[in-house]
């Protein structure tokens, strides 16, 4: 038994449910570990205009595709648009700027990357603007229905497949859908065995949203998300146990959860060995027993937790997001 490699979008477009994250990955490192990836069979990158490495990732793919390796139809891109560029110019300027340097005609996958609307620091790049005084962003009110009009736009010039949100409430997507001629079709979010995104998931359920999780093992290895959270859930109890049990590792565990409950995953390793690991938890299935089990882990712990935007009147600390 295996679990499903694709979830249809309700645009129709297959959707590859293993993506290999890509934040914090650049330069040769980058450009080693996706050619890896590939080579493993990884068939949907998630990339954003602000992880600024769109550049190699174009440069890798537009590689395999002219050697004959890989057709530009089999592979998923997903990119967003920064919190810096939510009013319908820049987003229209960003989203060019991401083909540009992808060198691509279109992506599989627009996203707004944050409902948070922030203040650039300077013309034509993406970093937001600090107060010097308080150290915090400077917001920027620009409603989102304005960026969704934007990214409409862009699906219907075909510049990209399908759009979408990330980091939205279930409020700010239902506003979304209030206003949409055309509903988005993917949110992508928080989501691993101790933030299972319960209500969220039911909710983009019934208005036909696929949902993909990033930090779906917990940001392991990760410093300066650890440091406001100590908690490791590779190191779960019950994870342990179950990896014994299937003779899979913590990480498989994890993601052969979320991939049983529907979601796409989107784990980042530049590992050889770990992006195998990861590419394999595709290769079995958790009893409906185990998966219940994993279900009481459930308890609330975010690992981003975004401190340098709560000041924002569209950040909702008590909801999931
Ligand atoms: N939309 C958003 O706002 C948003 C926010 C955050 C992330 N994302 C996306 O989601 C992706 C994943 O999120 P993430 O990188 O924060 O979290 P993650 O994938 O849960 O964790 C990545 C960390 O886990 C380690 N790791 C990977 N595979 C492992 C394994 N099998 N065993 C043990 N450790 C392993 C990695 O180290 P090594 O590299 O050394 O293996 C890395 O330090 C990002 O790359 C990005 O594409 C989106």
């Amino acid at each position: 038994m295996s679990v499903p490699r694709f979830l249809t979008l309700n645009t129709g477009c297959r959707f590859p449910t293993l993506g290999l994250g890509t934040y914090m990955l650049q330069g040769d490192v980058l450009k080693q570990t996706l050619d890896f990836a590939l080579f493993l069979g990884y068939r949907h990158i998630d990339t954003a205009a602000s992880y600024e490495n769109e550049t190699e990732i174009g440069e890798v793919l537009g590689d395999r595709i002219q050697a004959g390796k890989l057709s530009r139809k089999d592979v998923f891109i997903t990119t967003k648009i920064p919190s810096t560029c939510l009013r319908k110019s820049d987003t229209l300027e960003s989203a060019h700027k991401s083909l540009s340097q992808l060198k691509m005609k279109n992506v599989d996958m627009l996203l707004i990357h944050h409902p948070w609307g922030q203040v650039k620091r300077k013309e034509g790049e993406n970093a937001p603007l600090i107060n010097n005084s308080t150290g915090k962003r400077e917001i920027e009110k620009v409603d989102f229905i304005e960026t969704w009009t934007a990214l409409e736009s862009l699906f219907k010039d075909d510049f990209t497949k399908n759009i979408g949100l990330s980091n939205f409430t279930i409020g700010q997507i239902q506003r979304v859908l209030s206003a949409a001629q055309i509903p988005p079709a993917n949110v992508q979010l928080e989501c691993h065995a101790y933030y299972q995104q319960q209500k969220l998931k039911a909710f983009c359920d019934s208005n036909d949203i696929a949902l993909s999780a990033y930090a779906p093992i917990g940001a392991v290895n990760r410093p300066d998300i650890h440091k406001h959270n100590t908690e490791n859930l590779t190191e779960d109890p019950l994870i342990i146990e179950l990896s014994e049990k299937y003779e899979k590792t913590p990480a498989q565990i994890l993601l052969n959860f979320l991939l049983c409950r529907g979601f796409a995953v989107l784990p980042k390793s530049s590992s050889p060995g770990r992006l195998e690991e990861n590419f394999n938890a595709l290769s079995f299935e958790l009893s409906e027993e185990d998966i219940k089990k994993i279900c009481t882990l459930d308890r609330g712990v975010r690992f981003y937790n975004f401190l340098y935007i709560h000041h924002h009147p569209e950040f909702f600390e008590n909801e999931e997001f």
